[in-house]
């Protein structure tokens, strides 16, 4: 079964998506926006809803981008963990994958903040782990400059296990609240952690209970040689992003090849490809919404949001010239530089005009136009072809494009037994199929059933 993910984002998924008609209006720190689209998903089966973050104002010195609303730079938004907080009393079943940074916070406050939402959405969450893509966050944390990439993902991967081991100081059954004895917990039940290693030390325990799930679902999207060895060891959900179907399937056989070497098996990794979907009844309506949202890309706002992608100021290059060299790494995220090298090599050489034009429309994910059997057949032909076992679905207009969707492509695939009808169970590992972790201290019962009443209903 294929799993489907969309990302909380009224704003859509192309860089002028919001100043289409069709648009939501007054999308800023808009809660209502929020809450239908999450309803909307949970409607269509979606097993989960994603936010993206970071921690600062980012492009002021940027004209260009600052003043366009960028989607991956918005100056002001909520909190994800803290919005999902509210959405979870309006849901009842889609997962809720947010973002948060192991760069610049603490273990034991990020282990709190998702085994809190997971209890409060009945064992929904989901943690996106970053090291921080944006270099100008760390100036908001007492750092001169963006900490070293080899850096990050050791503390990352130190404070992942740090918050694994917090997660595991309560038994399930812990809390007795036995009011005949006054006994409020079984102190044989908890266990304190006590870590010290290269960048933290933390004694432990949580004040926390163990939560629904055990563990959030743990999503990593990192694509350099060190963030596919830590998706192998560490996560559930690993994003990709892939502009042709070899480039998604070598992506694909190359993390579950590591697999085994920690003691996993191919299923117990998702990989989820980006794709936007433009839908229609009929080509034509697509490509008219198509040549509509080109139209509204400013050529200065596209050569600004292109520099930012391969981390290469372009501005001072002819917008109608070739794209520069873009090889080597990057400090930031290396996967958009590395798509984008291969599209223009494929292409065999293109414009910086001609490289921001095919990018912008998707924001760098793939993107898939059509009729609704179209959409399918090419989702269809990803999943079986060892591309893709879910896909974050972006939409360039918001809310219009999510019901299309939702009305046209979700029927489809159900249609083909591709995607479910309904869901499997009630928290976000069921919907995945992925095992609950068993807690070392103690073996069982391996989770406990959420006791918070969600959208008005016992669990
Ligand atoms: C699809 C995708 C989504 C990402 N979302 C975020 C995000 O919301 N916040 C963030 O700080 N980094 C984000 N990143 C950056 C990654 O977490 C990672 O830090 C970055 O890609 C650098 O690692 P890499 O060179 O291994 O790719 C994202 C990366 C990708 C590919």
């Amino acid at each position: 079964m294929m799993h489907l993910m969309t990302g909380l984002l009224p704003l859509g998924f192309h860089l002028a998506g919001w100043r289409h008609p069709d648009a939501y209006e007054h999308q800023t720190m808009n809660l209502e926006q929020a809450i239908e689209v999450a309803k909307l998903a949970e409607a269509a089966k979606f097993d989960m809803l994603f936010v993206a973050d970071g921690n600062a104002v980012r492009q002021m010195d940027n004209p260009d981008l600052f003043e366009a609303n960028s989607i991956s730079d918005r100056p002001a938004v909520y909190d994800p963990v803290t919005l999902y907080a509210a959405l979870s009393q309006h849901t009842s079943h889609i997962g809720m994958l947010a973002t948060s940074s192991t760069t610049y916070e603490e273990p034991y406050i990020t282990a709190r903040r998702f085994a809190s939402l997971d209890h409060l959405s009945g064992g929904r969450s989901c943690w996106n782990i970053v090291t921080g893509s944006y270099p100008g966050d760390s100036v908001n944390f007492g750092f001169a400059e963006h900490v070293e990439k080899s850096v990050r993902y050791e503390r990352s991967d130190e404070f992942v296990e740090v918050c694994k081991g917090l997660w595991d100081s309560w038994a399930a059954d812990a809390f007795v609240e036995d009011k005949s004895s006054g006994r409020y917990l079984d102190a044989s039940k908890v266990h304190t952690l006590n870590h010290v290693g290269t960048h933290f030390s933390v004694k432990g325990p949580l004040n926390v209970a163990r939560m629904p799930q055990g563990y959030p679902v743990l999503c990593l999207a990192g694509q350099s040689e060190a963030g596919r060895e830590m998706a192998a060891k560490q996560a559930d959900v690993v994003f990709s992003v892939a502009s042709t179907l070899a480039e998604a399937q070598a992506f694909y056989a190359d993390v579950k090849r590591r697999l085994p070497a920690y003691g996993r098996s191919a299923d117990e990794l998702k990989i989820m490809t980006g794709v936007t979907v433009y839908v229609g009844e009929t080509e034509a309506e697509v490509d008219e919404l198509d040549a509509q949202l080109q139209a509204l890309i400013e050529p200065r706002v596209g050569v600004a949001y292109l520099s930012k992608l391969v981390e290469m100021d372009l501005r001072g290059y002819d917008v109608d010239g070739p794209l520069p060299d873009l090889s080597g790494d990057t400090n930031a995220i290396a996967a958009y530089r590395i798509m984008i090298r291969a599209m223009s090599e494929r292409e065999g050489g293109l414009t910086i005009r001609q490289a921001y034009e095919r990018v912008l429309p998707s924001m760098g994910q793939t993107v898939v136009k059509g009729t609704p059997v179209q959409i399918a057949d090419q989702l269809e032909e990803w999943y079986r072809g060892g591309a893709a076992d879910a896909f974050n679905v972006g939409f360039p207009v918001m809310p219009t494009g999510l019901r299309r969707f939702a009305e046209l492509v979700v029927p489809e695939l159900q249609r083909r037994g591709l995607f479910r009808t309904e869901y499997e169970g009630t928290t976000l590992r069921d919907s995945l199929g992925l095992r609950y972790p068993v807690n070392p201290y103690f073996p069982a019962p391996a989770s406990v059933r959420p006791v918070q009443p969600v959208n008005g209903e016992a669990l």
